[in-house]
């Protein structure tokens, strides 16, 4: 069984105020949103990120993480599903140099916008649905992706994740512990379909076979 991990414990925390991002919301927001095209990412911020760009202070600080996880080295190959616009493999890349690195992202938008370093290594594709033969990666990454899937297809993606990995793999997925990060939760989510008490989530994976590590977003 995998581990519950925090490998993004150094990712920069955010300061928004969930209530506030609630309230800004509407039906038609999410909609827009759950196409995660230029809107999402480049768009208003009631639709997405208001703005996408490489900032390498995001994720310089986790590639330490990771590599000492997986033991990440020149050689080592690694997919990152939903990959958007392929920060986090560029950086991979700057600090861990000859890895063999992929990107998918379901948004064309994101693929076509990767920044230019990254952009031979990753391609359109669904993560239920992933382009790749069995055991084709030493590890694979999903950072706040599959939750945007409905739970069944969800499912799918933990397989799909597992399948293609040779064992090593790592998840976030939006989650909560209590009442009011559920309800913390409601306010925040814009795009995400499945969203579970932890140990449900943990459940899931027993029940679909996920053996990998795993941690949460939880606003
Ligand atoms: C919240 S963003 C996270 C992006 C990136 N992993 C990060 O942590 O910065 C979610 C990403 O998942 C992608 N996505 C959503 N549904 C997907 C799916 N079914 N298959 C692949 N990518 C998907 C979106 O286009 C978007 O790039």
């Amino acid at each position: 069984m995998g581990r519950e991990v925090d490998l993004l414990v150094n990712y920069p925390k955010t300061k928004r105020d969930p209530k506030q991002r609630g309230e800004e919301k509407t039906p038609e927001d999410r909609a827009i949103a759950r196409k995660f095209g230029k809107e999402f990412f480049d768009g208003e911020r009631r639709h997405g990120y208001g703005g996408f760009s490489y900032m390498p202070r995001f994720w310089q600080p986790v590639v330490p993480t990771l590599q000492k996880h997986f033991d990440l080295k020149a050689g080592t190959k690694l997919l990152d599903v939903g990959s958007a616009k392929g920060f986090m493999l560029h950086d991979l890349n700057e600090l861990i140099p000859g890895m063999v690195l992929r990107g998918v992202d379901i948004s064309e938008y994101a693929i076509e916008n990767t920044i230019e370093s990254m952009r031979e290594n990753v391609s359109v594709a669904n993560a239920m649905d992933l382009p790749f033969d069995d055991s084709s990666f030493d590890v694979v990454i999903s950072i706040n992706t599959i939750h945007n899937l409905e739970r069944d297809d969800c499912g799918k993606a933990l397989q799909e994740i597992e399948r293609v990995s040779k064992g090593k793999s790592f998840i976030t997925v939006d989650a909560y512990r209590s009442s009011e990060e559920a309800e913390r939760m409601r306010d925040w989510n814009l795009t995400a379909k499945t969203i579970m008490h932890v140990d449900e989530w943990k459940s899931f994976f027993d029940e679909v076979g996920y053996t990998g590590d795993y941690y949460w977003f939880i606003p």
